[in-house]
C-alpha cells in the first residue's frame, strides 16, 4: 500500500498533506523503492520487520521536507532521493525503539512491530537501519550532509533518555519539557530541512534558515502530537490513546494544567500518572481538568507560534513551487488528525 493511499484510507477528507504528496508524489514513490532496496538483508527478520514498517504507510514527512527543501534551494540533482530515504530510515529506526521503550501496542494503525516480533529484535533491527544509515553516508561522502545527521542522532538519543529519566516527574517544566522535544523530534525535522539546502548549496544564511524551519516545525509537530495523545481516536491517530499519561509522559498540555490547577486535582493527576495499568476512569478524569483548564487550547497556541516562527524563517528563500508547499506542509502540521 502506497502512503498515499494509507493517507486517503485514515481520513475521509482531502486533506492538506494529500495534496502535498501528490506535489511530491513521483519522488516519493523512488524514496520508497531506494528505502526498500536498502532494506535488503539475508537475515530474513530485517526484511520481516522492516517491509511490515513499509508497508504500514507512515506519512513521510521528513523525507518530504528534505525533497521541499532541496529543490526549493534550487537543487536539480537525483542524490536528494537517497538521503530522503535515509531520514525516513533514521525516523524508522528510532520508531522502533521509541515503541520498546514507550510499550506501544499500536504504530500507524497496525500492530507495532515489538507487539509483533519482541522488543529485542525491534532494538536490534533499530540498531541495524541506523549503521546501514551511516555506511550509506559514508560512501556518499558528503562531510556536511554526514555532520548534520550524525548530530541529529545523538540529540534524539539524549532526548528519548532525557524523557525516560524524567518519567512520572509531574514537576517537569515547561522548558524541560521543550528541550526533551527540540531533541528527540524536532531535530531530525531540521537535519532533514538542511541536508536539503546543503544539497543546494546554499549561501550559509539560507542553510541556517531552513535548518531553523526544520527546528521550529518539529516542535510545533510534536506539540500537535501530545494534544493527539488526549484529543484523538485510536482509529484515526493509528495509535493508541492516552499512552502518554499511562506511561507517565508528561507533556505540554498536562504541564500547563499542573501549574493552574488545585492541590486536589493534582492528586488526582498524581495518581494516573502513577498508575499502571491505568483505568479508563482515571484517565478521563485527567482528560476533564486539562479541558477545565485549557490545556489543550494553550498547547494548539504554542504550536501555532512555532509554525508562525518556522514560516518566517521561509522569507529567505525565493519565490517557488516548493517554498509554497513547505507552507503548505507548515499549516498541515496545526491541522493533522494523523
Ligand atoms: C511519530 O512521527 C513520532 C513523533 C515524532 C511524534 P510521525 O507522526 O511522523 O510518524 P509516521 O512516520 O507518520 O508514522
Ligand atoms: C517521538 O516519540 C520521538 C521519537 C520517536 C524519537 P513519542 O513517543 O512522543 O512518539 P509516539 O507517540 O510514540 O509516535
Ligand atoms: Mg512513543
Ligand atoms: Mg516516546
Amino acid at each position: 500500500m502506497s502512503v498515499l493511499n494509507t493517507s486517503i484510507s485514515r481520513i475521509e477528507e482531502k486533506s492538506l498533506l494529500e495534496r502535498i504528496l501528490l506535489w511530491v508524489g513521483d519522488d516519493l514513490k523512488k524514496v520508497d523503492l531506494e528505502f526498500r532496496r536498502n532494506l535488503k538483508s539475508d537475515v530474513p527478520i530485517i526484511a520481516a520487520i522492516g517491509e511490515h514498517l513499509l508497508l504500514s504507510g507512515g506519512k513521510r514527512l521528513r523525507p518530504i521536507l528534505l525533497l521541499l527543501s532541496a529543490r526549493a534551494c534550487g537543487y536539480r540533482g537525483e542524490a536528494h532521493i537517497s538521503m530522503a530515504s535515509l531520514i525516513e530510515f533514521i525516523h524508522t529506526a528510532t520508531l522502533l525503539h521509541d515503541d520498546v521503550v514507550d510499550r506501544a501496542e499500536l504504530r500507524r494503525g497496525m500492530e507495532s512491530a515489538n507487539a509483533k516480533w519482541g522488543n529485542e529484535a525491534c532494538v536490534l533491527v533499530g540498531d541495524f537501519l541506523f549503521t546501514k544509515c551511516f555506511s550509506l553516508l559514508v560512501e556518499n561522502g558528503n562531510q556536511k550532509i554526514l555532520r548534520a545527521i550524525a548530530r541529529a542522532t545523538t540529540l534524539m538519543a539524549e532526548g528519548e533518555l532525557e524523557e525516560l529519566i524524567k518519567t512520572n516527574d509531574i514537576s517537569l517544566t515547561e522548558e524541560d519539557y521543550l528541550s526533551i522535544i527540540v531533541r528527540k523530534t524536532a531535530a531530525l525535522f531540521s537535519a532533514a530541512t538542511q541536508v536539503g539546502a546543503i544539497l543546494g548549496e546554499a549561501p550559509e544564511e539560507t542553510d541556517a534558515a531552513l535548518a531553523n524551519f526544520g527546528m521550529d516545525l518539529g516542535i510545533a509537530f510534536q506539540l500537535t502530537d501530545d494534544n493527539l495523545d488526549y484529543t484523538s481516536r485510536e482509529e484515526e491517530f493509528g495509535k493508541k490513546i492516552g499512552i502518554d499519561l499511562q506511561d507517565g509522559k508528561i507533556t505540554l498540555p498536562l504541564i500547563f494544567t499542573l501549574n493552574q490547577c488545585t492541590e486536589k486535582e493534582s492528586a488526582i493527576i498524581r495518581e494516573a500518572v502513577e498508575s499502571d495499568p491505568m483505568t479508563r476512569e482515571s484517565f478521563f478524569q485527567v482528560v476533564t481538568i486539562i479541558d477545565k483548564y485549557h490545556g489543550v487550547t494553550y498547547t494548539l497556541e504554542k504550536a501555532r507560534e512555532y509554525v508562525a516562527r518556522a514560516k518566517e524563517h521561509l522569507r529567505h528563500l525565493s519565490d517557488s513551487r516548493e517554498k509554497e508547499a513547505l507552507l503548505s506542509l507548515s499549516d498541515y502540521v496545526l491541522e493533522r488528525k494523523l
